[in-house]
């Protein structure tokens, strides 16, 4: 049997972690995890069941009755495709909640742990190298400028046909960055060895290329 690696990308925001993560995993022939998409799934099914972020009663039942799985690029809850559903700015700010919330983030690291622990994977998120897969064979840790995260997913939404103001975004992404270093639990921090790349002057491509040269 062939031995199954595992590589983390963690990073704040916008950094353009799903896309190298994705990339990676597609010339390496293994699976890529987008945890992120994970807790805006929780984030979009509370929103939608009027369920409030202090309300831990309502969250355990839910999470008690959620599934979440990934097929072919895919996000799916309870069986329906919900990927386009959680690439709002709406649900950005409800999954950031609902990730500080400790019942969310023990169900989801859980999760994660059993999608990554028979088969290699490309994992990206804010906690992948620290909690979810501390031993994670390879670490990188993306980062980028706040203003240029913010020109990236400000192009990102625009793309997708959204309304968005540049300004409004770089709050946003600030707000996110804050929220997600500095809360209660597992905030926002690189793993001690992860190698950090600073994307800020560099395109996505050199990026894959610097993070393949890294693991050979
Ligand atoms: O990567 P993203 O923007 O799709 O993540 C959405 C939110 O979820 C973000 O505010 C941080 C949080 N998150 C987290 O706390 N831990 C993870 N492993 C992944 C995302």
């Amino acid at each position: 049997m062939e031995d199954m690696i595992r590589i983390a990308v963690d990073g704040p925001s916008g950094a353009g972690k799903s896309t190298i993560a994705k990339a990676v995993a597609q010339r390496l022939g293994i699976d890529y995890i987008d945890t992120g998409a994970m807790y805006r799934a929780i984030g979009y099914k509370m929103l939608k069941k009027g369920i409030n972020v202090d309300d831990l009663e309502g969250i355990q039942r839910l999470l008690d009755t959620t599934e979440i799985d990934f097929s072919k690029g895919d996000i799916i809850l309870d069986g329906q495709v919900i990927n386009d559903l959680i690439r709002t700015p709406e649900i950005s700010k409800q999954a950031s909640s609902c990730s500080a919330v400790g019942i969310v983030r023990e169900k989801l690291v859980d999760l994660q742990q059993k999608m990554g622990g028979a088969k290699s994977v490309v994992m990206d998120g804010r906690d992948i190298g620290t909690v979810v897969f501390p031993d994670a064979e390879y670490k990188f840790f993306i980062t980028a400028s706040p203003e240029e995260r913010a020109k990236r997913r400000y192009n990102e939404l625009i793309e997708k046909g959204q309304k968005v103001n540049y300004d409004q975004v770089l709050a946003d992404i600030t707000d996110r960055d804050h929220n997600d270093s500095t809360r209660e639990i597992t905030p926002l921090r690189k793993a001690e060895d992860a190698i950090e790349v600073d994307t800020t002057n560099m395109t996505i491509e050199e990026v894959i290329e610097y993070i393949c040269k890294e693991m050979k």
